[in-house]
């Protein structure tokens, strides 16, 4: 059976950065605790007038470009996001209006950090199933919209961003093989509490700031690092594959110590074969791994033939690996 490829990726990055040194300026914190705590030296936030679908947009019309097709030649859209323009109608069915696209399906995943590998396993079911032929799966966040910036442990972390791929059947490689789990049990580890059904929008929920990430961040580290090397083993071992197969991981990038943690566990050198670029962006959540996979293609990391295991873990929580042959 002929397997999905990606063929074409973009990204969007809002101009605005903000470096550990304004952070110093709004919360007690250091560019030296977020540096070695984290790896993060600066993210990007977007402007107050650009909202999710917005940030989608523009990294799908690079994808597109890069994949040489137009909005016409797509046949579903598929954005993963846990900051949404609204609850409802879905970003991707105003990323399919923005576009430009024919009515095609349309619609966004919740799978937090994760969110950008369930998106393309998602989509290989759909072109290996013969559904649909091409797919168009975004991965955008605008987490500066629901960061509490007076709290330190966690205004520090994340940033806005949005990742593209186009994927369509290939000939050689694509998609090799994918592992997707949950475990909703440690959901309040990860939240943003309040505005849904549960604790619908107050003055109280308001005052009180539920309308913000909560993170048990400590506790989320442990889980991060086993849960990442077990998802890659569980994608690669089926496989027949070891660490030294792998040409390049392009990981979740939530923390540098965890993913010199998970390159320990995979028996791999953190420098040549995790790809990062925390420094720059911080934790994107869905987006993080779909701007970091369309970099490593940029800056020539990846080339034709190699294997690439994509690795990610967040709120759910959720986790899902998947290796792609180039
Ligand atoms: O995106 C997917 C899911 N996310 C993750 O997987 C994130 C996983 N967690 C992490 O990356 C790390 O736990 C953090 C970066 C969030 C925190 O690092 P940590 O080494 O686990 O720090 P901690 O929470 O144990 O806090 C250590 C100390 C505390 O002070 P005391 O109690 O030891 O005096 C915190 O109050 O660091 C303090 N602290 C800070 N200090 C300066 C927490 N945040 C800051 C800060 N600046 N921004």
């Amino acid at each position: 059976m002929k397997r999905t490829g990606i063929i074409g990726t973009g990204k969007y990055l809002p101009e605005n950065v903000l470096t550990n040194a304004a952070l110093e300026k709004m919360v007690d914190t250091s560019d030296e605790w977020i540096i070695t705590r984290t790896g993060i030296k600066e993210r990007r936030i977007a402007a107050d007038n650009e909202a999710t679908s917005d940030m989608a947009v523009k990294a799908s019309k690079q994808a597109l470009s890069n994949a040489g097709l137009k909005p016409s030649d797509i046949d579903v859209i598929i954005v993963a996001t846990i900051t949404p323009d609204m609850f409802f109608p879905s970003t991707a069915c105003q990323v399919q209006y923005k576009l430009g696209a024919p009515n095609v399906a349309a619609f966004d995943v919740s799978v937090a950090c994760s969110g950008y590998v369930y998106g393309l396993a998602i989509a290989d079911q759909f072109i290996r199933g013969g559904l649909y032929k091409r797919a168009l799966v975004i991965a955008s966040e605008k987490l500066s919209s629901v960061t509490d910036w007076e709290d330190r442990s966690t205004c520090v972390l994340f940033g806005d961003g949005a990742g593209a791929a186009v994927l369509e059947q290939v000939d050689e490689g694509g998609i090799l093989g994918v592992h997707l789990g949950s475990d909703g049990s440690k959901g309040d580890l990860l939240q943003l509490p309040a505005g849904g059904s549960r604790m619908p929008a107050s003055i109280k929920t308001v005052e009180n700031k539920l309308h913000t990430i909560k993170m048990e961040g400590n506790v989320l580290f442990k889980h991060a690092v086993k849960i990442m090397a077990d998802a890659a083993l569980a994608v690669t071992e089926p496989l027949g594959m070891k660490g030294d197969d792998i040409d390049l991981i392009i990981p979740h990038q939530a923390n540098i110590r965890i993913l010199n943690a998970l390159a320990k566990k995979m028996g791999v050198d953190p420098e040549k074969k995790v790809y990062l670029n925390i420094e720059k962006y911080g934790n994107m959540s869905a987006a993080s791994s779909a701007v970091a996979l369309t970099e490593a293609v940029e800056e020539g990391r990846i080339k034709k033939g190699d294997r690439i295991l994509m690795d990610a873990f967040g709120g759910g929580l959720t986790w899902g690996a998947l290796v792609i042959e180039w």
